[in-house]
């Protein structure tokens, strides 16, 4: 078991960014629901405290008994994390009338203090909060003020116990990688050894031992996460791993057979099933989204079942389920909102073992992870694309035939990123058919045909994204490209909604 820094979540939106700062330390931590403190585990060295969207005088605000990790290890206290600690203990909390956010710079802070080693004067940092602690107790020792914040870090006088009003864990704290690894490395004696090639051997060594000779099945989506979830099992149990790839007839063009090529060059155990048949006839006629939506994972789940159930013996399922969709992310109302799949569905259906070896991984660890696996990287970098494939990008019923068109514009805008090279630099990037048809004219003739709309955006999880201002020049090349070379197109148009309020998918 590998040396931890455990971060308790008192519902901030930044904590899965303490997390995801602390991993870019090369150091294993898990965010854990504040009230789920893991007392036995001996791997913990050190606690961090998130923020909360609550004041500590809220009396739904959530609380946990200090005792129990005081003394015991390490803390360090961010925004509401820093407020509790100080109000539990006889401090003062205020609100601060206004909700100050924003950037504010440390004036005055003690150098000689371990949580500052490294930090510059007057450096940036972050500031979003409601309340603010206005008074500490006596054996807290006021270490860092800013302008407007007198008390924006605090020790605890004679134990490693701090607390600091402004997040760290944010860009805009310039020195917040700083002061976060001071706290790790230097306080909590962490040694800064997990790294992609780490993970692997030990996560292979886990694998072996936990599905012996057993089978397990996966399916596999084109996507980054399911293909590097392959790779690991395959390098831990080889041929007793059946990787199955389902074409719904809704992929991009020729990917069936580009990624079964990469696949098998991998040399994985894979299955291609050609399914689009199948999925052509229950989706005829259908225009509602949800419905469309529905009857795509539907038949996913049904056909990946029947093809899994031919192999003998299967005792387990293994997903590409990585870490944010494990989380037990904490609502307001305190209900823990429980992780999802990928595949939704799946493991309820199957009755089968779950395997998730990349559930303790973010996604650009994913993507490192796979590097050092020797995948190439056109299947590493690769653009998210959703589950229902373009059945979300085709508004209306669903043909071969618009499928057809959407896949020839869709590859002429895709192969124009990659040929300009914009591809690396946009999150996400695809076009939509519209149910619409508009007049044009090409040669001498009257055309009547259908419009296009080309999707690019910039995200960081998909969450929230802004549509990426590519150049004019490009735009105007593809519109021109796709009007010349696909027929039954003669408009097309370039989406500039913001996520949210608009979404990345149209459907
Ligand atoms: P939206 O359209 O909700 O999409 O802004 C956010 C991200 O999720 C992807 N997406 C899906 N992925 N199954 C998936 O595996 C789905 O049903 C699905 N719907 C949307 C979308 O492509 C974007 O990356």
């Amino acid at each position: 078991m590998h040396e931890k820094i455990v971060i308790l979540d008192f519902g901030s939106q930044t904590t899965q960014l303490i997390g995801r700062r602390v991993r870019e330390l090369d150091t294993y931590c898990e965010i854990i629901p504040y009230n789920k403190f893991p007392k036995k585990d001996t791997t913990i060295k050190g606690v961090i405290l998130s923020g909360s969207p609550f004041s500590v005088y809220d009396e739904n605000a959530f609380k946990i008994d200090l005792n129990e990790i005081r003394g015991k290890y390490p803390i360090l206290g961010i925004c509401y994390g820093a407020q509790f600690m100080a109000y539990t203990n006889g401090g003062k909390v205020e609100s601060a009338g206004t909700r100050e956010y924003g950037r504010a710079h440390l004036t005055s802070f003690c150098k000689d203090n371990v949580l500052f080693k490294g930090v510059r004067e007057n450096t940036q940092v972050w500031m979003s909060h409601g309340d603010t602690i206005t008074a500490v107790p006596d054996n807290f020792k006021k270490i860092a003020s800013t302008d407007k914040v007198e008390i924006a870090a605090y020790q605890l006088e004679g134990e490693q116990v701090w607390g600091v009003q402004f997040h760290p864990e944010v860009f805009h704290s310039e020195d917040g990688t700083q002061i976060l690894k001071n706290f790790v490395v230097d306080v909590c004696g962490c040694k800064q050894d997990w790294s992609p090639g780490s993970f692997i051997e030990s996560t292979v060594a886990e694998l072996k031992a936990q599905l012996g000779d057993d089978k397990v099945v996966l399916a596999l989506s084109g996507g980054v996460d399911s293909s590097v979830a392959a790779v690991l099992l395959n390098r831990a149990i080889g041929k007793n791993l059946t990787c199955i790839f389902v074409d719904h007839g809704l992929l991009r063009k020729n990917e069936f057979k580009n990624v079964l090529d990469d696949y098998e060059c991998l040399g994985l155990n894979v299955i291609g099933v050609d399914a689009r048949a199948k999925f052509f006839a229950e989706l005829a006629g259908v225009t509602e989204p949800e419905r469309k939506r529905k009857i795509i994972g539907k038949g996913f789940i049904d056909v990946f079942d029947e093809e899994a159930h031919k192999i003998k013996d299967v005792k387990w399922l293994a997903q590409g389920t990585i870490y944010p969709d494990c989380i037990e992310s904490l609502s307001i109302t305190g209900t823990v909102i429980k992780s999802h799949h990928n595949v939704g569905g799946l493991p309820e259906k199957m009755n089968l073992k779950l395997c998730e070896p990349l559930r303790l991984l973010f996604k650009d660890e994913v993507r490192r992870v796979g590097r050092e696996l020797g995948m190439p990287d056109h299947l590493i970098s690769r653009h998210p694309f959703p589950g229902p494939g373009l059945g979300v990008r085709i508004l209306g019923d669903i043909t071969p035939e618009k499928v057809n068109i959407l896949q020839e514009a869709d590859d002429i805008f895709i192969q124009g990123l990659r040929d300009w090279n914009l591809y690396d630099k946009v999150w996400q990037a695809g076009v939509i058919l519209l149910p619409v048809q508009s007049v044009g004219v090409m040669g001498d003739e009257r055309t009547y045909e259908r419009a296009v709309a080309l999707r690019a955006v910039a995200s960081t999880d998909g969450m929230t994204a802004d549509w990426v201002h590519l150049p004019y020049e490009f735009l105007g090349k593809i519109s021109n490209d796709i009007i010349n070379k696909v027929k039954g197109v003669n408009r097309v148009t370039y989406d500039i909604s913001s996520k949210p309020p608009a979404t990345i998918e149209w459907e």
